[in-house]
């Protein structure tokens, strides 16, 4: 019996001795042997940089071809040589060891575990390396020992920045040294945890920057955080610990934060075409940044000049100093406090909220619990939400100064500083702005169901506006307005308040005509210009479009989506309330010979990016796919200050999590713009959209329409144009003669490449929008188009029943609508 149960237990170990992951206690990992995590997917060993003859203990990628370091053991202990050992002592405790004098150079720490039975070290596929007890769950909350613990310079998806509260251990990121020195460097990244916790990176003693508080959806000082598409973040304070994470929402990608040593933050994606590492995003420095600069009451606004400015109710402590942009006095209240009952708090948009250091908070108050509060206490200078996701919920309260305050253009956080009795702005001010109807947009599965539930919403709340004879927009439950929870509520208008903004639809205030009705422009009572879709009252296949159009677009937010102000059904009527965008649409300057000259090359290559990131919203939204099917130039509006703005939801689809594609037997969309697969088979997907985009860029670089492009030696169209010059290496005679010699040559060569790969035949082989924009927004290599879609060659017999369709259809611009014959 004995010796059965013996030869089980042998049996049972085998497999597992030489699991490949996974070091047993008193076993050795020696130089050239490496430990790799069950998918292959980081590999543990030692390493030497490349100029360098120190030797470490690491972790990297096993499977990209260039060597990244994602974790050192002992990066300010190095080894002379490669005599170096790696053992798991029978007490749990990793060593590395220099086997000449014996001593341990470097080890793990000795564990809290009281007792150690059968420890056993494992590389996870998430890069993480765990000490734990044979036969525990792997994926345990404190293991006796784990990498993820302590950080180098490298923050990976899954990893907690912040502190255990439990075993006090903070995790935090420090720069390396230099290229090849991976030991601490002067930069860390981390959790402030005096007062409320906020991000910092600190230059050894001294904040280089502060990224601020979570405020529930984002770090107050982190704009570039928000609306992102690739990546969800967290930010979790709770009992056991506080600590920030990101998770690439494609969970196939490979992502990694690094604090660079210069302390910058820098996220990068592997790139597999280009089998590089590509910059997402990177951070913009701005002075603003300086922590500080601006002093006490002060703030900074990064589009001022002078960028410091005085807080509403401060004055600069020394008026001439200031004068000479020396800010180092800071400012003051213009009357100062004295705990006087009669004190209260003005309300400030759009901050960055100030230093924390010296906050209390509290996650349960609400905000009139949190104003009595701070009303409670002479030294509290001001207050806040600390989340305003949702209605918004907790109390932020700050004591002293109020330090390191920016304003930003839009998106800020709010914060209510105390201000004497007689700086108090009347309420009626302060709240008008927020006065809006809520309505809920649920996304369910049954069409149907939303469709019903907003037109009942919108009867119900019309019906009981009416009889209480007040404005349209009731004041919401709290009074407050708040940026960053607003994307599911839609203001109704009344239709009388649309007939005065317009003029009743006066000729003279008619935009165009859209996909499924006329536009006109209104202006609102109080001087907001308006542009006003109305539905014709004939079309039914319009409602569809309508209702379409209402819940695609009012649960998208985004700088280069035109904004949904509200909606108006009454009786027959049905209209959409958007911004008004003076600039009109893309295609009156591009294709305008005068208008042309206002954009420049920088100009059109931020519009091109612009509009690529606005598209990438729609296709990589965290909930919904959104595939627009109708992109042309005439559908991309410019703002006032040529922010181009995607519009014209009327012909978007909404895909579900996995839907790829989809078909249709009545196709719409603009010829010129539509793909083959699409214009040809009725077959739409993300790529369908990503072919017009590629049409737009080369419009745009080109001033050229694609459709009724004609030039005298060919008869060709705008992308097989592109595509031969392309191959004969003349690329450059494509651009619009009015861009002149003032443009970047690598970029609009770049631009031109990205548009080709756009327009390829084969939907598959285009990139998606993430590529694009890495692509445009990099340097590396890029892959070689196949022959675009639609290309007709210059030989007769290459027409195919798609480009002869495409060939002889009319020459107008709208939108058409056909039915597919199949
Ligand atoms: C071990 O220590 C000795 C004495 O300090 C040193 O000469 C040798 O280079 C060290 N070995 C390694 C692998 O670092
Ligand atoms: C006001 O708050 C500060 C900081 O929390 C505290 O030290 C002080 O005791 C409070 N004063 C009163 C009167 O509650």
């Amino acid at each position: 019996m004995m010796i059965f149960i013996l030869l089980l237990v042998l049996y049972a170990s085998i497999p597992f001795t030489y699991a490949a992951d996974t070091i047993f206690a008193n076993q050795t990992v020696r130089y050239n042997e490496t430990i790799v995590s069950a998918q292959e997917t980081f590999e543990l060993g030692f390493f030497s940089p490349s100029n360098s003859t120190n030797h470490y203990v690491g972790i990297w990628y096993k499977n990209i071809s260039k060597r990244t370091y994602v974790w050192v053991a002992n990066r300010n202990t190095p080894l002379a040589d490669t005599s170096g050992e790696l053992t798991l002592t029978l007490q749990g405790v990793l060593i590395i060891r220099n086997t000449t004098t014996d001593d341990a150079i470097w080890s793990s720490g000795n564990s809290s575990a009281t007792s150690v039975k059968n420890p056993i070290g494992q590389l996870l596929d998430t890069g993480n390396f765990i000490i734990h007890e044979e036969g525990e769950d792997i994926n345990q909350e404190d293991p006796i020992w784990q990498s993820f613990d302590f950080m180098t310079n490298t923050l990976l998806p899954g990893m907690k920045l912040g502190w255990n509260l439990v075993t006090r251990i903070e995790r935090y990121m420090t720069s390396w040294k230099s290229e090849d020195d991976p030991g601490s460097g002067e930069f860390s990244f981390r959790i402030d945890m005096r007062g409320y916790p906020q991000m910092v990176i600190m230059d050894g003693e001294k904040m280089k920057l502060r990224g601020g508080p979570w405020n529930g959806l984002r770090f107050s000082g982190i704009t570039q955080l928000r609306q992102n598409q690739y990546f969800n973040f967290t930010f979790v304070i709770s009992k056991r610990e506080i600590y920030y994470q990101y998770n690439p929402i494609d969970t196939s990608a490979i992502t990694r934060l690094v604090l660079q040593r210069n302390g910058e933050l820098e996220r990068f994606f592997w790139l597999e075409t280009t089998q590089e590492w590509n910059p997402f995003l990177a951070r913009q420095n701005d002075i603003c940044e300086q922590y500080g600069l601006c002093q006490k009451y002060g703030s900074c606004s990064i589009d001022k000049s002078p960028v410091c400015e005085c807080l509403k109710g401060f004055e600069p402590v020394s008026p001439d100093q200031w004068q000479t942009t020396d800010w180092t006095q800071g400012c003051r209240r213009t009357i100062p406090l004295d705990c006087d009952p009669e004190e209260g708090f003005n309300k400030y948009s759009n901050l960055k909220l100030p230093d924390t250091r010296e906050s209390w908070y509290d996650q349960i108050m609400t905000l009139v619990e949190c104003e009595k509060k701070c009303k409670s206490n002479c030294s509290c200078t001001a207050y806040t939400y600390t989340n305003i996701s949702g209605s918004g919920s907790g109390c932020l309260l700050w004591f002293g100064g109020l330090i390191d305050i920016r304003t930003y253009a839009e998106g800020g956080d709010t914060l209510y500083i105390r201000v004497s009795a007689s700086e108090l702005e009347s309420v009626e001010n302060s709240r008008s702005a927020g006065r809006k109807v809520r309505i809920i947009v649920p996304i369910a599965f049954v069409v149907l169901i939303i469709l019903v539930s907003i037109c009942l919403y919108c009867r119900f709340h019309r019906k009981k506006q009416q009889q209480q004879g007040a404005p349209l927009n009731k004041l919401r439950h709290d009074g407050e307005n708040r940026s960053g929870d607003e994307d599911l509520e839609l203001p109704l208008f009344g239709l009388s308040r649309i007939h005065a903004a317009t003029n009743n639809f006066s000729l003279n205030n008619k935009l165009g005509e859209g996909g499924f009705g006329p536009v006109y422009k209104g202006i609102l009572e109080d001087g907001q210009e308006i542009a006003v879709k109305r539905l014709s009252k004939t079309s039914t296949q319009g409602l569809h479009e309508f209702m379409n159009e209402v819940i695609s677009i009012s649960k998208l937010q985004h700088r280069n989506l035109v904004k949904l102000l509200g909606c108006c059904i009454e009786g027959a009527e049905k209209m959409l309330i958007y911004e008004y965008m003076p600039n009109k649409g893309l295609d009156s300057f591009i294709f305008d010979k005068t208008q042309s000259e206002l954009l420049d090359w920088p100009a059109r290559c931020r519009i091109i990016d612009e509009i690529a990131r606005g598209l990438l919203y729609l296709h990589r939204d965290s909930r919904l796919r959104i595939i627009h099917r109708d992109l042309k130039l005439s559908n991309i509006l410019l703002d006032k200050d040529m922010n181009p703005k995607i519009s014209d939801f009327g012909m978007a689809r909404t895909f579900g999590g996995n839907q790829m594609e989809a078909n249709t037997n009545r196709v719409v969309g603009t010829y010129g713009y539509m793909a083959p697969e699409y214009a040809g088979d009725g077959i739409f997907s993300i790529k369908s959209d990503v072919y017009s985009f590629g049409v737009i860029i080369l419009e745009i670089i080109c001033g050229k329409k694609n459709r009724g492009f004609a030039q005298d030696e060919h008869s060709n169209n705008l992308i097989g144009h592109a595509w031969e010059l392309h191959n004969e290496g003349r690329s450059l005679e494509l651009v619009a003669k009015c861009l002149g010699e003032l443009i970047n040559v690598s970029q609009v060569l770049r631009s031109i490449h990205v548009g080709l790969l756009c327009v390829q035949r084969h939907p598959e082989d285009r990139p998606t929008m993430t590529n694009v924009i890495l692509m445009l927004g990099s340097e590396g290599p890029l892959p070689s188009p196949n022959e675009p879609g639609f290309y007709v060659g210059k030989t007769k017999h290459n027409t195919t029943q798609v480009s002869s369709s495409y060939e002889t259809s009319s020459n107008n611009e709208l939108s058409i609508t056909m039915l597919n014959g199949r």
